[in-house]
């Protein structure tokens, strides 16, 4: 078997790896407090310079970055290069308010497609492998990146973007990809296709697909796995930072995603404090870009929740799946609630399909929430009663493993929206 060589990084020492985070870090810090105004001002008002940078501990001292950042200087006053050498924006919708906008110069593309190009050969993929890619093109970065990654490994990249499940399935048929790159929501959504077709997912030509840009869980892998007969390997990325390829999950391990270290420096912080947590702990992943040209960020705050790991298939240390962010946790009559923790109990009811979204409500003075779910495919022709049996089912599972009191609906076939990139999973109806 044919296979692609790693990068002498990849296997680097600690020791080498840190010394070239810390120059790296060192000449961004630099470039950022030359370049940038907002985070000159912002360094100074910190009282702090970049040449404080001696060890990379340093970086604690240096003030964090956030969206709000981000808009407070919308549309493109964060860059730190002239017009003249961004060649590319992207942006991200997000859910309130203005967009956030992320530029690239032509170094900053070609380093993301390096990234990440060694993220889908880690994922497995092998010389003369077809990428079919339904992240959407566009301003969300999931389809360029991909695109550009797939180009620069040698594969023969289909351009497919979001939507049009029906053309996407025949064209699977057809051109027979290797590997598919789509958020894990929109891969059922093309297996439910796939089945209504009267294809068995399992005999299609898929062996790998790299799922990202939206939590999903343990249970949801194997689910998927199962059903498609395929390796599913998660990818993260976000636009603030690069896009995908920030961290890649390797085939060989499949136990957290390696962070591309050499390009993205990452903290963990505690959540309520900012407070650095030592490798292990649970917090919020912070990143700094230690290559960037047009959009240097400095500790941006992803509001990701996770914790930093030692390296296994890589020198370079892993981030744990993650399953939520802090800004999806629900708190209902002061429990903690993340979607996946629903996501997990839905794949253990055999009736139940993984098509979910949780709705809040405030009748009164409290919040409550309703799962919204629905049937098996192959179940489609449930009855009501036998769709409240199941119903109850959930609300008692929810109420034994999250203990929170929730409504279910068991809806017909076809009822909840279905995403073409990352699927809503909570839809807020509660008064503003
Ligand atoms: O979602 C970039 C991307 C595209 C990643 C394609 C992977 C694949 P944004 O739209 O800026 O960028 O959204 C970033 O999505 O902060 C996470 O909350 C979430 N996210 C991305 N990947 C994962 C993942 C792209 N593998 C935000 N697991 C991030 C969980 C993820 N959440």
């Amino acid at each position: 078997m044919k296979t692609f060589a790693l990068e002498p990084i990849e296997t680097a020492s600690r020791d080498e790896l840190q010394a070239l985070q810390l120059s790296r870090m060192r000449a961004s810090l630099q470039h950022a407090y030359d370049k940038v105004p907002h985070y000159k001002k912002k360094f100074d008002t910190h009282g702090v310079h970049p040449g404080d940078l001696k060890v990379l501990a340093d970086l604690a001292k240096f003030p964090m970055t956030t969206k709000a950042d981000l808009r407070e200087t919308y549309p493109f006053g964060m860059f730190a290069v002239p017009m003249d050498q961004v060649v590319r924006v992207h942006a991200s919708s997000g859910t309130t308010g203005k967009p956030t906008v992320v530029g690239y110069t032509r170094n900053d593309i070609d380093m993301w497609a390096d990234v990440m190009a060694r993220s889908i050969r880690a994922a497995g993929a092998q010389p003369g492998d077809k990428l079919h890619v339904s992240y959407g093109y566009g301003l969300f970065t999931g389809g360029l990146g991909a695109h550009y990654g797939g180009e620069r490994l040698g594969l023969t990249v289909i351009p497919f973007g979001g939507g049009q499940t029906e053309r996407q399935v025949q064209l699977m048929q057809d051109f027979k990809p290797d590997i598919i790159m789509v958020t894990p929501s929109y891969m059922l959504a093309i297996a439910d296709e796939m089945e209504k077709q009267g294809i068995d997912p399992r005999t299609s030509s898929l062996r790998i697909g790299i799922f990202g840009a939206e939590p999903w869980t343990p249970e949801l892998r194997l689910e998927i796995e199962h059903r498609i007969a395929l390796d599913a390997i998660d990818i993260y990325g976000l636009s603030e930072v690069i896009g995908p390829g920030v961290a890649q999950e390797c085939i060989e391990t499949k136990d957290g995603l390696t962070v591309w270290e050499d390009h993205f420096y990452p903290e963990i912080v505690d959540p309520e404090t900012g407070a650095v947590l030592p490798d292990g702990e649970f917090g919020e992943l912070v990143f700094t870009s230690l290559t960037k040209e047009a959009l240097p960020i400095v500790r941006y705050r992803t509001r990701d929740l996770t914790r930093l790991l030692p390296g296994t298939a890589r020198t370079m240390r892993r981030i744990q799946k993650i399953t939520g962010r802090s800004d999806d946790m629900l708190i209902i009559r002061g429990v903690n609630l993340f979607p996946s923790q629903v996501e997990e109990l839905i794949l253990k009811q055999p009736k139940l399909a993984p098509h979910y979204q949780i709705e809040v409500t405030r009748p009164d003075k409290l919040d409550e929430i309703t799962v919204l779910v629905e049937p098996k495919q192959e179940l489609a022709g449930m009855s009501e009663a036998e769709r409240a049996v199941e119903a109850n089912h959930l609300v008692h599972a929810i109420k034994t493993f999250v203990g929170v009191s929730a409504r279910v609906s068991v809806l017909p076939l076809g009822s909840i929206e279905r995403s073409l990139g990352k699927a809503r999973r909570v839809v807020d109806k509660r008064p503003k």
